[in-house]
């Protein structure tokens, strides 16, 4: 079984896709689900997303960081930590993360979300749905490599590489060395790039918040996506 990390999304993938945005997209995206939400819709772009609004349906999202104008939500892990969407479906619109997820749904078998919060759960999934090739994909942030991602990649790599047998390319060899000579979680997060953005517009709580390791069994999977966006439970 192969084992691969693309620091930035890649675009060709054959088997088993783990797409990660640590800050702040996919641990996002495992919250919405872990507090009820029945399905997430991630959409190419924002007005796709406005074009959902309806009954039962929360629009959350963000540029820059910031909500979206006319969405319900941004995109705060801690602010969705503290909701429950029980008979809601959310549709999400992010600036790296949802865009990441679409390029591995084009062309990945199973895809599946991926944060530090639920980092054994999908470990594991992947683990049990793989045949081939586990593909760990980082969103990164505005095209340049975040180290919140790899670090996260890293610990995925871990996890997967005492589950099983794996040759590992130079992405996951990257990966499993930043992870191995890595601080803690919270550190590393509220150091990195976008770590530091986010705490400079007062969303330290979200990059504390994702920096939680392997709190949650939610591990959101793609569905066949239709033609707006791609669906995941
Ligand atoms: C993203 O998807 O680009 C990130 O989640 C951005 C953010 O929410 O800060």
């Amino acid at each position: 079984m192969r084992l691969r990390a693309d620091l930035l999304p890649h675009g060709a993938y054959s088997d088993v896709v783990l797409v990660v945005d640590v800050l702040r997209a996919t641990t996002t995206a495992v919250t919405y689900l872990e507090r009820g939400a029945e399905a997430l819709l991630l959409t190419a772009t924002p007005e796709v997303a406005l074009a959902q609004r309806g009954e039962g349906i929360v629009l959350a999202g963000e540029r820059g960081g910031w909500p979206i104008p006319g969405f319900d939500l941004g995109n705060s892990p801690a602010e969705a930590a503290t909701q429950t969407f029980a008979g809601q479906s959310v549709v999400m619109n992010t600036t790296n993360g949802t865009a990441a997820a679409h390029i591995a749904a084009a062309s990945g078998k199973h895809v599946l979300l991926a944060a530090l919060t639920n980092a054994h759960a999908a470990a594991r999934r992947a683990r049990a749905l793989a045949t081939e090739e586990i593909a760990i994909v980082c969103a990164g942030t505005d095209g340049r490599v975040g180290l919140e991602d790899v670090y996260a990649a890293g610990v995925l790599a871990e996890y997967l590489l005492a589950m099983g047998d794996f040759t590992t390319d130079d992405g996951a060899r990257i990966a499993l060395t930043v992870r191995r000579s890595s601080g803690n979680p919270a550190e590393v997060l509220a150091g990195s790039g976008h770590g530091v953005y986010l705490g400079g517009i007062g969303l330290e709580e979200d990059v504390r918040y994702a920096a939680q390791v392997s709190v949650s069994t939610v591990v959101p999977v793609l569905d066949p996506a239709g033609e707006v966006g791609d669906v995941l439970r």
